[in-house]
């Protein structure tokens, strides 16, 4: 049987990213063009800047893409592409390239939703068994996800403000560090201890729900308080002891959520699943309390923002028969 050949775009932040996935399982190439250098001096994402450069970038990778998968235009099953949510300029560059390679080479267009993607990319991994929990956690969500079957999502629990990556962002800013500032806190924490007791917000209630804003205004008070009395405290102890909050909320509502949906598979997915601390805690949080729980993290570098996820997830949508015309638009509020 001839391989099924999905060329994926993804460009919905700041990554302009296209690869070739190969019967929704195998990546033939994950082509990733970050734009972390130019954002870096603005402290975060500006979303006219992100666009320019989705511009710049899109056709070389798609070309780079095609090049390291070793295929041509005519080999290709479909076309696919994120349509949201995320920034809509930046959104509406990707959408326009895989709307122009569908329609020269008479392709089907698959429409992949974001963070659909992000669960998918455990899907390069292992084989998905459902029903499952997806715990995402990304720059801009911070999901609970039953999935009953394939291509099934439904919000058990969400964040009431913010998500736990733009918490890690916000706090970095305050502790001078630069955007994005997830992996530099994962980094810190390393050298540090849980000394400050940063509130566990909502972790007793009887939801799946999330908040980490007054995390947040408490770790800055304590920052300014102690500027203020020149003071200077340890930034490593910061840094772990914010972490310790954020995944101490996260492991124990997820723990409690495989529970009571009796699910056999959890699979951790977005830009924040790349934090050590969190992979590790969740690993012996499983170990010690559901040890029959099927635990499914992607690897590193397929949990932040790129184009083998979204192929990963078109291939699922494809079989169900998700098509989407050369009218497509991009929808940056996109919901499951
Ligand atoms: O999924 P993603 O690449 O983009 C969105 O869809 O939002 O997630 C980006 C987020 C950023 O907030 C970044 O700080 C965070 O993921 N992040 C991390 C780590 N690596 C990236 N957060 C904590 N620890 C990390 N190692
Ligand atoms: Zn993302």
């Amino acid at each position: 049987k001839k391989p099924e050949l999905i060329l994926a775009f993804e460009s919905s932040c700041d990554e302009t990213s296209v690869a070739v996935v190969e019967d929704g399982v195998k990546i033939r190439s994950n082509v990733i063009a970050s734009q972390i250098n130019s954002q870096k001096r603005f402290g975060g994402v500006v979303p006219e800047v992100a666009s320019r450069h989705h511009v710049e970038q899109v056709t070389l990778c798609a070309e780079e893409a095609m090049t390291q998968a070793g295929v041509t235009y005519g080999d290709l099953t479909a076309v696919a592409v994120t349509y949201g949510p995320g920034l809509v300029g930046a959104l509406l560059i990707g959408v326009s390239a895989a709307k122009a390679v569908a329609f020269a080479h008479q392709l089907p267009l698959i429409p992949v939703n974001h963070m659909a993607g992000h669960i998918y990319a455990a899907r390069l991994v292992k084989p998905l068994v459902y029903p499952l929990m997806a715990l995402l956690v990304s720059g801009g969500h911070t999901e609970l996800v039953y999935m009953r079957g394939a291509g099934e999502f439904e919000i058990i629990g969400d964040t009431r403000d913010d998500a736990a990556g733009e918490a890690f962002d916000k706090v970095g800013r305050v502790l001078n560090l630069a955007y994005p500032a997830g992996k530099k806190i994962d980094d810190l924490s390393k050298l540090g201890q849980d000394t400050f007791n940063f509130p566990r917000a909502m972790i007793k209630d009887a939801n799946y729900d999330f908040s980490f804003s007054g995390l947040k205004s408490a770790f800055i008070n304590k920052v300014h308080n102690a500027e203020q009395r020149g003071e200077k405290l340890s930034k490593p102890d910061l840094a772990a002891s914010f972490q310790a909050s954020v995944i101490d909320v996260l492991i124990t509502k997820t723990m409690r959520v495989c529970q009571a949906y009796g699910v056999g598979q959890l699979v951790l997915a977005g830009g924040v699943a790349a934090n050590s601390a969190l992979r590790s805690a969740l690993t012996s949080a499983i170990d010690q309390e559901d040890p029959n729980l099927d635990f499914v993290v992607p690897p590193i570098r397929l949990c932040s923002d790129n184009g083998a996820m979204i192929g990963a997830a078109a291939h699922v949508m494809m079989a169900r028969g998700a098509r989407a015309d050369l009218d497509l638009n991009a929808d940056p509020s996109l919901s499951f």
